[in-house]
């Protein structure tokens, strides 16, 4: 028997690892037997060292304790780290219900601006978006607007270049200036609806803001007449707003359509009887519309005697305010999850 023998034997067990052991139970067991079984290499040595001359006894006395303790170390060590990842394991449940955890949720504005989306789409409309920082010909001159009109005032429009002599860009004013991008790139018939964000220099409240969100939609075919707006009009407002909505058209004026009009609907708080949301008249005002000028038609390079159509526009913070009597347009900027939490059922 030699000593370096021993120390070989310990070396062995102070690398022997857990690791890579699909069933460690069964290795420990395994290993327990292979050291200190009743035929285990311990005990052999154990036998061998009454063999030993005397003078190395000591020395190999001392070695054979220490493997043994080696071995008896390393069982225990083997057990707790078993134990440890058993807890482990333990303290994740994958049988316990999950904790509640907040989704986000789609924004109260984009939920509105996709059913308007949707409503128009079921009746063949498309959508078609353009830029927001706009030139004035499609904001205002293509659309008919006069050049002593106030919109075309810095009061009313953030303006990003005004220099004598050049071509005015801002941020829109409106999304009508998507009809004029898409009649000038496309030929009748024209179906689409222009949902965007739009900019105006307003002093923030309750009923204003600089940035908000319209929806416009341009219809452009032969024999397009104010029948037809009409119609879409209260299909529109049926969807919207409910199968029992009534609407009104009152006459008004925008440059870009000949007639124009503004269309109420019957307010869908008290039906009608008068309340405070419709200031008691019983009508609540959604949208203005019109048969598009010919001016605008001819501008965008589309006969007049030949095409005719209908435009029309509306805000849609304040369909979303009147859907669900939403008081204060600032609500719907300051995201307070207090308030956006009430739309998560929204989809
Ligand atoms: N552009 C108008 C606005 O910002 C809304 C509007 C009115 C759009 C009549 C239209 C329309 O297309 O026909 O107030």
């Amino acid at each position: 028997m030699q000593k370096k023998q021993i120390d070989d034997i310990i070396k062995d067990i102070q690398i022997a690892s857990l690791e890579r052991q699909a069933d460690r139970n069964a290795f420990i067991e395994q290993f327990r037997i292979k050291y200190l079984g009743r035929k285990g290499i311990v005990s052999e040595l154990f036998e061998q060292f009454k063999t030993v001359p005397s003078e190395e006894k000591r020395e190999m006395g001392q070695a054979l304790n220490m493997l043994k303790t080696t071995v008896i170390n390393k069982i225990e060590e083997f057990k707790n780290s078993i134990e440890e990842t058993e807890q482990q394991a333990g303290a994740i449940d994958l049988t316990m219900p999950t904790d509640y955890s907040t989704v986000g949720s789609r924004h109260v504005l984009s939920v509105v601006m996709n059913e308007i989306i949707d409503i128009f789409s079921r009746i063949g409309f498309t959508v078609a978006e353009s830029v927001e920082i706009e030139d004035d010909w499609h904001l205002f001159s293509a659309l008919n607007f006069p050049h002593d009109h106030p919109a075309r005032d810095m009061q009313d429009t953030f303006f990003v270049e005004k220099e004598e002599g050049k071509q005015e860009v801002a941020l829109r004013t409106h999304t009508s200036s998507v009809q004029v991008r898409v009649m000038e790139h496309n030929k009748p018939p024209i179906r689409i609806i222009a949902p965007g964000r739009v900019f105006r220099n307003e002093a923030i409240s309750a009923r204003a803001h600089c940035i908000f969100h319209q929806v416009e939609a341009l219809y452009v075919d032969k024999k397009v007449s104010f029948a037809d707006l009409k119609q879409t009009l209260l299909y529109f407002a049926k969807e919207m707003f409910g199968e029992q909505t009534q609407i009104r058209l009152r006459p008004s004026y925008f440059p870009f359509t000949e007639p124009s009009a503004e269309m109420d609907i019957s307010c869908n708080i008290c039906g009608g009887k008068g309340c405070n949301i419709c200031k008691g008249t019983g009508w609540l005002e959604i949208l203005g519309c019109g048969m598009v000028d010919p001016n605008v038609l001819e501008a965008c390079g589309i006969d007049s005697k030949e095409y005719s159509g209908f435009a029309l526009g509306m805000g849609v913070e304040r369909m979303a305010m009147l859907k669900y009597q939403i008081r204060d347009l600032r609500l719907y900027f300051e995201n307070d999850l207090r308030f956006l939490r009430q739309f998560d059922a929204l989809v």
